[in-house]
């Protein structure tokens, strides 16, 4: 198993959204987060006095995906979390040792299901 991490901008979260669940993704979480990327959050000079440059509102969605997902999911994501312009985010992939779902106690790939 895998967990994708994915931030995005919020304008194109239900575009993913609905790709997503054409891949079978049903359980997900999403966070509102401020992040800054390569051009904000930096300290910025004008008229020579130095100020922080504004973060950016984003969303970060995680999902724990069987290993023969990831290659599709990162797919549509890039389909539809891409603008072309700057600031569009960034996908990490992380591994996972377990899942559990609470309820049944059943364990590894039927628990993220
Ligand atoms: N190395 C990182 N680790 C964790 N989060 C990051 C990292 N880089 C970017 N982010 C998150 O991704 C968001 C969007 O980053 P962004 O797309 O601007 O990255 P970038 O490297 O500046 O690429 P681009 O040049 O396309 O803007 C940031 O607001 C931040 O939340
Ligand atoms: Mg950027």
């Amino acid at each position: 198993m895998k967990k994708i991490e994915a931030i995005i901008r919020p304008d194109v979260f239900s575009a993913v959204r609905r790709a997503l669940a054409l891949e079978g993704i049903d359980g997900l979480s999403v966070t509102e987060i401020a992040g800054c990327g390569r051009q904000e959050g930096r300290t910025g000079l004008f008229r020579g006095n130095a100020y922080e440059m504004e973060f950016s509102s984003k969303l970060k969605l995680e999902m724990v995906i069987e290993d023969r997902l990831v290659e599709p999911i990162i797919k549509s994501i890039l389909e539809y979390a891409a603008t072309g312009e700057v600031g569009d985010g960034k996908i990490f992939i992380y591994p996972v040792d377990e899942a559990i779902r609470i309820r049944t106690k059943e364990r590894g790939a039927v628990a993220v299901y």
